[in-house]
């Protein structure tokens, strides 16, 4: 897109998707204003880097053990604030924090959001891309005493919208809604973000699959023979790519047409469920894909009929256009329908 042609922007896309009489209208518009918000100043702090001193470790870990960086911190301070202050977020959840808290809301239709507020932090200290991951639900309940957890649970399937920020080169927002996906552009002039207005789709025969090969060792038989068929024999040939950020791997494989891969380990020291999270990595990312042609599984069902048991739980993740993820399952032998 040239900047001379017309362009809309989140804020029309909610209003063209959404009716006056939504009572879910205003707060959508809040919500998606905040992560706009947050992908103006997470952008300009990560821009300077190194200038500010934030590319480093915290020096402790979150609750699922993992090492925290100060941007992982930044990141979730950042749009913890900002949904706060929408007064349209009953409750967040965030990779960062233990439990989800109840926030005060003023808005008719309030909205619950989970999300991963810096993805693949450890790409912050050599200078690579990196991306916050949102999901939007509609609670199943408005009741301010409700336990959050069980609130969150209970709402996994009411997903309404979702959408991840890419800050690489440009820093990119991808919004996905009413069946529809979108993505815009940060002008940082202006603080716009464009897009076309049109609903974007995976383009068809595409040839890149992403995955950490380190761990195919560590794979069932069958996946371990699906990327070895990938090397010698799939016609066309495929080629790999990957970044080591989940929304940077994903976002070039919607552009050109990828499979992505993060698949259960076995054995004794692997990780049984994989270690992408289901609520605010693979859910969102599985909504933004079918929203654009695509399907998500866990290997073996679609990712959007998985019921969570716990709010942070970790799931293997298999996401791309269709017809490579439907290859994935024909080889593996898992024979699999996107919905
Ligand atoms: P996060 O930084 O939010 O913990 O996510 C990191 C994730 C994901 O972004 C990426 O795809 C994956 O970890 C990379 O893992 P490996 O280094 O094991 O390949
Ligand atoms: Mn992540
Ligand atoms: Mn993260």
């Amino acid at each position: 897109m040239r900047f001379s042609e017309p362009f809309i922007t989140p804020f029309d896309l909610i209003m063209q998707k959404t009716s006056r009489n939504d009572s879910e209208r205003q707060s959508l518009l809040l919500v998606t204003g905040a992560i706009e918000q947050g992908g103006r100043t997470l952008s300009s702090v990560l821009r300077k880097g190194p200038l500010l001193g934030v590319t480093g470790s915290a020096r402790v870990q979150n609750v699922q053990g993992e090492e925290v960086q100060e941007m992982d911190q930044v990141g979730q301070e950042t749009f913890l604030s900002l949904f706060r202050r929408s007064r349209a977020v009953l409750s967040v959840l965030s990779e960062e924090a233990e439990k989800p808290e109840i926030l005060e809301v003023d808005q008719t239709g309030p909205l619950l959001v989970a999300m991963d507020p810096l993805d693949g932090s450890s790409n912050i200290s050599v200078n690579a891309p990196v991306g916050s991951i949102f999901a939007v639900f509609r609670p199943s309940t408005l009741d301010q005493n409700v336990d959050p957890e069980k609130l969150f649970l209970e709402s996994a399937s009411s997903m309404i919208l979702s959408a991840y920020l890419l800050y690489s080169v440009s820093t990119s927002l991808v919004l996905s809604i009413e069946g529809e996906t979108h993505i815009f552009t940060l002008d940082p002039d202006s603080g716009e973000y464009r897009g076309t207005g049109q609903a974007w789709r995976f383009p068809e025969n595409g040839k890149i699959y992403s995955t950490n090969e380190a761990y195919v060792p560590l794979w069932e038989s069958a996946l371990q023979e699906y990327t070895s068929w990938i090397k010698t024999h799939r016609k066309p040939p495929m080629t790999l790519r990957y970044i080591g950020a989940l929304v940077a791997d994903f976002h070039r494989n919607l552009l050109k047409g990828g499979i992505y891969m993060y698949p259960a380990e076995t054995g004794e020291k692997g990780r049984s469920a994989g270690k992408l999270r289901l609520l605010y990595e693979a859910y969102p990312m599985a909504f933004i894909a079918k929203n654009a042609g695509g399907s998500a599984s866990d290997g073996k069902r679609p990712i959007l009929s998985i019921s969570p048991h716990t709010i942070h739980q970790r799931v293997p993740l298999v996401v791309g256009p269709a017809d490579l993820v439907s290859e994935f399952h024909d080889r593996t032998g898992n024979p699999f329908r996107s919905s």
